[in-house]
């Protein structure tokens, strides 16, 4: 039976415990939960039912070193499970690694003194990290992995990457601690971690040379002016433009919000609603990356957060043909889907003078289509099977996708390229990021 904790009790973590305490009970067993909201900490023990006799609660407000400390001695978990936000997870892996093997969430960290401090400490203490990568696991994502692997398009050339974030989700991150860069390290690092990481292990490569250019277009003052919104609060509580403004979120309808969020804000203050169109937000809504990798591939990829739908459009050329993969995820309100488009994934095989032919999407269901139950099997399954297309993501999958977004943010920054591998030392290719 291996031992489970749990850092960072938000969203995130109810994935990973009601795994551990429903699907995985006969393996795993949840120890501990750790936050620095009392509040919210307390909330998650209770959610763990009857189960919540055997979780030990660590609160982390006043001396969060001490209260891990305190955690790892009493409890002495197997492994600890990060899923606090992006900026503390660097904390908590080096800490746990003296201790034991770490799971994290996306993004291993925020910006790269932070990765340097975690690979150097998983050097030094020979643990292990896994990132947990969901979106690997998609069947349909699974799909296209093998056609690339199996030379279907020749040798990968060019590929063209637009992911869309609706304004609905994508508003979400206008609210709350990912709008800071010191919290989120910006939407190339905090999301497009996802996306980079995608590239890099369907090409099996890694970048070479990064440059980007990012702004601020739609979640800023201006916008909220546009939009007729001449009084904007700090936040949608209390708002004066509640009953106007198409972004107004009300947290006390939502019975999640209001339980994790709302109720326990005097705990630290951590307003889940805050106006997207303030001033004090200082991440981009609009990027545009362009990626060379190191066998020469280029990737060209678009991150957009204020799209009518929701979604992405990838296309991957070779030198004998060309795929084509779109995914609709969702449209809010339904406004944004034309007569006769639907939400779903469509896989399509363009070869070079021969006819072209579309891969059924094999069907998924639950988060993140079909990713998270497949992630959660791998993760405690842990049974050493081999997997042909290298799902399970280490250190330095984790690494080498973050640094795309850390070189963008550096390229924004000083308006220049930027070498990936120059931004931190002693990382290499791991398997997945590498062909036979
Ligand atoms: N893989 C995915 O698809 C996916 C989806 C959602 C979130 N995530 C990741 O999960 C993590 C959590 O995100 P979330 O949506 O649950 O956010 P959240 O805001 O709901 O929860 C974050 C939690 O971290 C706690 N926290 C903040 N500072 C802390 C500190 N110093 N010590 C301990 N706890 C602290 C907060 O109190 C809160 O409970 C993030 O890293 C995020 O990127 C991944």
């Amino acid at each position: 039976m291996k031992r489970y904790a749990i850092v960072g009790t938000g969203g995130r973590h109810a994935m990973y415990r009601n795994a551990i305490v429903e699907r995985f009970n006969n393996r795993a067993s949840l120890v501990a939960l750790l936050d620095s909201n009392a509040g919210r900490l307390q909330l998650a023990a209770k959610r763990a039912g009857s189960y919540a006799e055997r979780i030990e609660t660590f609160e982390a407000s006043d001396n969060e070193a001490a209260a891990f400390d305190a955690m790892v001695e009493e409890t002495s978990p197997d492994v600890v499970i990060v899923t606090s936000m992006d900026s503390t997870h660097d904390r908590y892996i080096c800490r746990a690694l003296e201790r034991c093997d770490v799971i994290t969430e996306k993004p291993l960290t925020t910006d790269a003194v932070k990765l340097q401090r975690i690979l150097d400490t998983c050097e030094s203490t020979g643990r292990r990290v896994t990132v947990a990568f969901n979106y690997r696991y998609s069947p349909v994502r699974a799909q296209l992995k093998e056609l690339l692997l199996a030379g279907t398009i020749g040798e990968v050339t060019a590929v063209d990457f637009q992911w869309m974030l609706d304004t609905r989700h994508g508003a979400d991150y206008f609210r709350r601690w990912h709008r800071k860069k010191e919290n989120s390290g910006g939407l190339l690092v905090h999301k497009a971690t996802h996306h980079f990481d995608l590239v890099n292990w369907w090409l099996a490569d890694v970048p070479d040379e990064v440059t980007a250019v990012g702004e601020r277009r739609f979640y800023r003052p201006e916008q909220a002016v546009a939009l007729g919104l001449a009084h904007p609060g700090s936040r949608c509580t209390g708002c004066a433009e509640s009953s106007n403004c198409a972004f107004f979120l009300d947290l006390d309808r939502f019975d999640a919000m209001r339980r994790l969020y709302r109720e326990n804000e005097a705990y630290d203050d951590y307003f889940r609603d805050r106006c997207v169109f303030s001033d004090a937000i200082d991440i981009e809504d609009t990027m545009h990356v362009r990626v060379r990798y190191s066998r020469g591939a280029r990737l060209n990829y678009s991150l957009i957060a204020y799209a009518p739908w929701e979604g992405y459009r990838i296309s991957f050329t070779g030198t004998r043909g060309r795929i084509e993969h779109d995914v609709r995820e969702s449209s809010p309100a339904g406004e944004a889907t034309l007569e006769g488009e639907s939400l779903g994934a469509t896989l399509k095989v363009y070869p070079h003078f021969e006819a072209p032919w579309v891969v059924e999407p094999q069907a998924a269901s639950g988060g993140h289509g079909g990713g998270d139950a497949l992630l959660l099997d791998d993760v405690f399954n842990d049974d050493g099977r081999a997997d042909p297309l290298r799902r399970a993501a280490d250190i330095r999958s984790g690494a080498w996708s973050i640094l795309v977004g850390i070189a963008a943010n550096r390229s924004i920054e000083r308006n220049v390229a930027v070498r990936p591998d120059e931004l931190v030392r002693g990382l290499s290719v791991p398997p997945a990021l590498a062909l036979e």
